[in-house]
């Protein structure tokens, strides 16, 4: 073991050593940054062979002319707690950005306040949604009532809706009109600027949409689109995902499926078309991509432009009986992240695993600003300049994602380092883990957790030495609990009738009563708690070396 040390440590500083040097930006020089980041973009679009499905131009040219991820993980599948994530540079853990009710103060210190302290000029608009205190009162009240034993459908039952004829580019209009405010920022701000600048445009698609039929709180479970759009789409390309049979389900991923109303029969016609809809938003996402890049390319301002395309989370679209995310399947976990632009090298593919708090010190580090200390994420600089920043940390080749909110009724941890997929729940003790070989089973429908014990301890042991997560799900058991009491006292006696219009209306009606009990025997029952052992960094370090060598 201790030789292997010895090795690694070599091997590392002769890493750092062959690339001793920075981007070494004059002031002058700094390049612009912009970053485009759309909702519910599942990341494996973004190269072969999942990029044979739908026509993405821009995203293709992104990947031609720069560097792309190919194992790029949100460090919490939902909305809200991935922004805060991307915004801060820490795991969720960390900023407590437990729900999307949940995430940070308005008072955070963001990359994009530290671009404009340094003297960038900084703009953001359209979707930004990493700030607590938002969303529907439904969402925060499922994700603090997840530890009730009851079992209610939330969400509509995914459907589809095709509008407009061949020539109806324009469906997500309010897209587009943030798409149309970047264009004119470009071309009318942007381009007089003496000082560089730092755009940051939000997207909502490819999120599906609003299901009006449900009422003005339903959750957004309809896939819509236009001819036009769907065109894109290979039809013949569009996969039905293997389910496992109902039985055989994780009981944690088969209460996201209830809770999601995907518990029901599909048909195969069903599923596809769900599939080829969601591709198609993703085409409408590509070409408002396209139109800021072609305003940057026409104002000849591209090449002095770092340019970014990401996204929060995926979607399932039926992967799994699920639609959504709130998931660590890949579907609902992995993200596009294409950067190309000055210093970035093209046509370069990344497969080390990395996440969304790495963009934080990437770009300060592209926009040559000090680092400040405690970021969870490390730069990417080097895997996508060949030049590593002087003191940089080098990226430690795991992901860990994690999350607390609603639709998953466990705590839940995602591990991700060389071929493994390592999820684990709770505290560590009551709810099995799942572990996949995504080399060999890419579709996650093999938990082989049983059959590799040592990897499973291997890994388990990682994981605590990043996170005490026991601890944390503690932490939000408790919280849970605190917020719901609070919400429940200031209702007063309209509790009764506000908690049984909730977007799980249907079902609680048929019994509000018990449901009310269920609710009542939970906030009484005390927390568990569990005791853990500390662990020893030898076995720790077992896991890392294959990483290593993989640099
Ligand atoms: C950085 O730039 C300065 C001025 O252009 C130059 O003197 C210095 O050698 C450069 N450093 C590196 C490491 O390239
Ligand atoms: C943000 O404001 C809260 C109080 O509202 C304060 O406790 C916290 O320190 C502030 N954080 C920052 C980064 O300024
Ligand atoms: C679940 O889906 C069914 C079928 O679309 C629908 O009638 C029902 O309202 C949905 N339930 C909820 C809670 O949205
Ligand atoms: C988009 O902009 C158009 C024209 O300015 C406006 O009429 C429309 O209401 C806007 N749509 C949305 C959803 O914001
Ligand atoms: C989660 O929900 C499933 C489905 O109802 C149930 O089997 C399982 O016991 C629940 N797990 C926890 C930890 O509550
Ligand atoms: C960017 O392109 C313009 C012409 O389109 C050219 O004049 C300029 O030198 C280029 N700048 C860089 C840094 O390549
Ligand atoms: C994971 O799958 C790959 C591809 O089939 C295989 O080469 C590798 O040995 C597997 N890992 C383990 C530990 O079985």
């Amino acid at each position: 073991r201790n030789m292997l040390l010895f090795r690694v440590l070599v091997l590392l500083i002769l890493h750092m050593n062959a690339h001793c040097m920075s981007l070494n930006w004059t002031s002058r020089d700094r390049p612009n940054l912009v970053m485009l980041m759309s909702d519910a973009f599942d990341g494996r679009l973004t190269f072969s062979p999942g990029n044979k499905v739908v026509q993405l131009p821009y995203i293709n040219y992104m990947r031609g002319m720069g560097a792309v991820f190919l194992n790029l993980y949100t460090n919490s599948p939902i909305c809200c707690p991935s922004r805060a994530a991307m915004w801060s540079g820490q795991f969720i853990h960390l900023t407590q950005a437990w729900n999307n009710y949940k995430c940070l103060e308005p008072n955070a210190t963001t990359w994009m306040d530290r671009l404009g302290k340094s003297g960038y000029h900084t703009h953001s608009m359209g979707k930004l949604d990493y700030t607590s205190g938002h969303h529907s009162v439904s969402n925060r009240v499922e994700a603090w009532t997840r530890d009730v034993p009851f079992l209610l459908r939330q969400e509509g039952r995914p459907v589809t809706d095709l509008v407009g004829d061949a020539s109806t580019k324009r469906v997500m209009t309010k897209d587009w009109n943030v798409t149309d405010a970047a264009v004119q920022w470009i071309q009318h701000t942007a381009v007089s600027l003496a000082q560089p600048f730092a755009l940051y445009v939000g997207l909502n698609l490819p999120h599906p949409y609003r299901t009006d039929s449900l009422g003005p709180t339903a959750g957004g479970s309809t896939f819509r689109t236009s001819p036009y759009w769907l065109n894109k789409v290979s039809y013949d390309q569009v996969s039905v995902p293997k389910w496992l049979q109902v039985e055989d389900m994780h009981p944690v991923d088969y209460y996201s499926t209830f809770t999601k109303n995907c518990s029901g029969h599909f048909t195969k016609e069903e599923i596809r078309n769900i599939r080829a809809f969601y591709y198609a938003m993703c085409a409408e996402t590509d070409s408002m991509l396209g139109e800021v890049m072609a305003a940057l390319r026409d104002t000849g301002l591209l090449n002095r432009t770092v340019v970014l395309f990401t996204s929060d989370h995926g979607d399932l679209a039926m992967e799994h009986r699920q639609f959504y995310k709130m998931s660590m399947f890949e579907g609902s976990s992995h993200v596009p992240l294409l950067i190309m632009g000055p210093g970035v090298k093209s046509g370069f593919e990344i497969s080390l695993p990395a996440s969304l708090v790495d963009i934080y010190p990437t770009v300060l580090d592209l926009a040559g600003v000090p680092q400040p200390g405690g970021l969870s994420g490390h730069s990417l600089i080097p895997m996508i300049s060949g030049v590593s920043v002087q003191s940089a940390e080098p990226h430690p080749g795991w992901v860990l994602s994690e999350y607390h909110g609603c639709n998953a009724n466990a705590s839940t941890y995602m591990l991700r380092i060389a071929e493994w997929k390592y999820i684990t729940y709770a505290d560590g003790l009551t709810i099995p883990p799942q572990l996949f070989n995504l080399s060999k089973d890419e579709s996650e429908l093999k938990n082989v957790a049983s059959h590799f014990p040592d990897v499973c301890q291997d890994l388990d042991k990682l994981l605590r030495t990043i996170v005490d997560y026991p601890s944390v799900s503690q932490a939000v058991h408790s919280y849970n609990k605190q917020q719901f009491l609070e919400w429940k006292q200031s209702l007063g006696d309209s509790y009764s009738q506000v908690i049984a219009n909730l977007r799980w209306h249907i079902d609680w009606q048929k019994d509000a009563k018990s449901y009310e009990r269920d609710i009542e025997e939970w906030l009484l029952g005390s927390p568990q708690i569990h005791s853990h052992k500390p662990l020893s960094p030898s076995s720790v370090f077992r896991i890392f070396f294959p990483i290593f060598r993989a640099w």
